[in-house]
């Protein structure tokens, strides 16, 4: 077996164990829903990545921690479902939508809880910036998902505002992941920062593609509805660049766009369409795919000053997999 495939192995046992049976049920159902559902795992994936650098075969100490993020984030998934009334996730109804925001948001705190202890059963010798990492990040990633929903209000926001606001709802957490695995394995703390930065480029080319994909992709494939951003007025990458790049006819026609209501589907629909046909109008499409390619290709970047030869590429597969990505 390669060690993408023991990776890989162990990233589907992870959750083999986990089965939240703990009562009250209305409590612990939507987080085995949540579990049990998937999604890409791509942090864990990303954590045992890492580890894998270092270290070879995965011990308990590496495992929980790296369940932890999973956990973590798809606590922040319900929240965010919730946040931006989003009735589909990962192909099947959202947690507030089966059953309702009361319960979204309790079992999304129990399952943030859930994340810290997993966390805490990792190695004694880094449990202190272990827990620093971890909380620190938590932390950010509100923050983050803060100025989203501000940004939702507001007419324009600039390049540098939003690569802040998906550093800190997305690339933090996926900078958490690299360098936590790095940590775990006892790597140098410089390799620990590359790492860091590695996933924290690899974390904004990847909401980037989550912006591009909302507009774009197919809704069988990526299993959220397409055009949700463009519904809840959210300044994506792509509204943010149009806006970057319209001549002021084109700019006045988006703003307008952006800002109609839509009360019916009909509306929806036809909301959808207009602003869709602005970004096409304007390439940003195919800006955005650039865009990709240049965060990852910054991420590599970081990644090559901490490890070369086989296990640089190790890195560069994980990177090339999501620049590619449809779901
Ligand atoms: C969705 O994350 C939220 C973003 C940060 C874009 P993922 O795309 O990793 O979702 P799952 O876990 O695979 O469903
Ligand atoms: C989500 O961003 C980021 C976090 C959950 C922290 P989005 O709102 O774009 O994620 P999706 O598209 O709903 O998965
Ligand atoms: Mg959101
Ligand atoms: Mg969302
Ligand atoms: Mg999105």
């Amino acid at each position: 077996m390669t060690k993408e495939q023991k990776i890989d192995a162990a990233v589907k046992a992870l959750f083999g164990g986990i089965s939240f049976t703990q009562e009250p049920e209305g409590l612990y159902d939507p987080l085995r829903y949540m579990i049990e559902i998937g999604g890409k795992r791509l942090r864990p994936r990303l954590c045992l990545t890492t580890y894998s650098l270092y270290k070879d075969g995965f011990t308990p100490e590496i495992l929980e921690p790296a369940a932890g993020l999973e956990v973590f984030h798809s606590f922040t998934l319900i929240h965010d479902d919730i946040m931006d009334r989003s009735p589909l996730r990962r192909g099947v109804d959202t947690v507030w939508k089966k059953w309702n925001p009361d319960t979204a948001i309790l079992s999304g705190d129990v399952m943030c809880i859930d994340s810290y202890s997993r966390i805490a059963r990792g190695p004694r010798e880094v449990m202190a910036p272990l827990m620093e990492l971890f909380s620190r990040t938590a932390a950010q990633v509100c923050e983050g998902q803060q100025y989203d929903m501000e940004f939702e209000s507001r007419e324009t926001v600039s390049m540098d505002e939003y690569i802040r606001m998906i550093g800190l709802k997305t690339g933090v957490l996926i900078a958490c992941a690299a360098k936590m695995g790095a940590l775990i394995a006892g790597a140098p703390g410089e390799d620990c920062d590359n790492l860091y930065d590695y996933g924290f480029n690899l974390g904004l080319a990847f909401q980037i593609a989550d912006d591009y994909l909302d507009a774009f992709g197919d809704e069988k494939v990526f299993g959220k509805p397409i055009g949700g951003d463009i519904v809840n007025s959210k300044k994506s990458w792509l509204t943010v660049h149009a806006f970057g790049k319209a001549d002021p006819a084109t700019k006045a026609r988006l703003a307008e766009a952006m800002a109609a209501p839509a009360p019916t589907r009909e509306d929806e629909a036809a909301k959808i369409a207009s602003v869709k046909a602005v970004y096409e109008a304007l390439g940003v499409d195919t800006d955005a795919k650039a865009a990709i390619m240049d965060y990852t290709s910054k991420a590599l970047g970081c990644a090559v000053k901490a490890v070369d030869g086989i296990r640089f590429e190790m890195l560069r597969r994980f990177a090339q997999k999501l620049v590619g990505r449809t779901k």
